[in-house]
């Protein structure tokens, strides 16, 4: 090959990269810091974090297709207690009531970059309803937070106690928590197989069930979807490949 035609070659390729350039990631590291990310907020949440000590941070990578992002963290102490909730999420799909979903499908991809041993954390869901059509998480509007947890490592256990196992929702299957935490109930789906790592499903076979078998009212509003990953104690990263959810009505 000739000098100038590998010249050509090294231009085009610069060319093509300087098109397809992702935007640099954003890392956030405060405790109750939050950033857009695209139809998504992606926050920090760490609520617990005076029950332990250690650090975390959370990076926004991509709003490409949905949102990919990851939560990097440290924490030792009170093994039973909940430190954080980095999340992300959704500001479109919320405000409609359970009766009127047709739908409400999501994709979750992820993994563990690494992971000390140890390690205990879920990766999960947590979607809020209540009486009024908008309502933050965890407030005086919350009635129902259902929790789908599609991974909780090292013995942790949802809040209240287990009522169900082994039902199929949604093509899993899950052991079902109920219990009360302030003034709204939970309702936690535990896989049963492990840790679900590319999960794509109709969030709406959940609200059906929960409807059908543990008298939520339909009248029930969506007020958030939330996804993200609950670390008790260790040491992870955890990469959010990509996520996406929606409710059409
Ligand atoms: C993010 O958190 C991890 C885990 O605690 C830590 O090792 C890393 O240094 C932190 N990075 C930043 C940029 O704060």
């Amino acid at each position: 090959m000739s000098i100038i035609m590998l010249q050509h070659l090294v231009l085009a390729v610069s060319c093509i990269g300087a098109v397809v350039a992702a935007p640099t990631a954003q890392t956030i590291a405060g405790p109750f810091d939050c950033i857009p990310a695209g139809s998504f907020t992606l926050c920090q949440n760490l609520w617990g974090r005076a029950s332990g000590v250690g650090n975390q941070n959370s990076t926004l990578i991509s709003t490409a297709s949905g949102v990919s992002w990851s939560t990097a963290y440290t924490w030792a102490n009170r093994p039973n207690n909940v430190k954080s909730y980095a999340n992300v999420e959704s500001t479109i799909a919320k405000g409609v009531q359970l009766q009127n979903v047709k739908s409400a499908p999501t994709t979750w991809d992820w993994h563990y970059d690494t992971q000390s041993s140890g390690i205990r954390a879920d990766v999960a869901y947590d979607i809020w309803t209540g009486v009024p059509s908008s309502g933050t998480p965890a407030s005086s509007a919350s009635s129902f937070e259902i929790m789908i947890w599609l991974s909780g490592k090292g013995g942790i256990q949802p809040v209240g106690s287990q009522i169900q196992s082994n039902v199929n929702v949604a093509g899993h299957t899950w052991n079902l928590w109920r219990g009360p935490n302030s003034n709204w109930q939970v309702l936690s789906f535990v896989s049963t197989t492990g840790d679900i790592t590319n999960f794509n499903v109709d969030l709406n076979d959940f609200f059906k069930y929960i409807i059908d078998n543990q008298g939520v009212a339909p009248t029930q509003f969506v007020q958030s979807i939330q996804a993200g990953t609950e670390p008790f104690v260790g040491q992870a990263n955890l990469i959010t490949d990509s996520y996406n959810v929606a409710i059409n009505h």
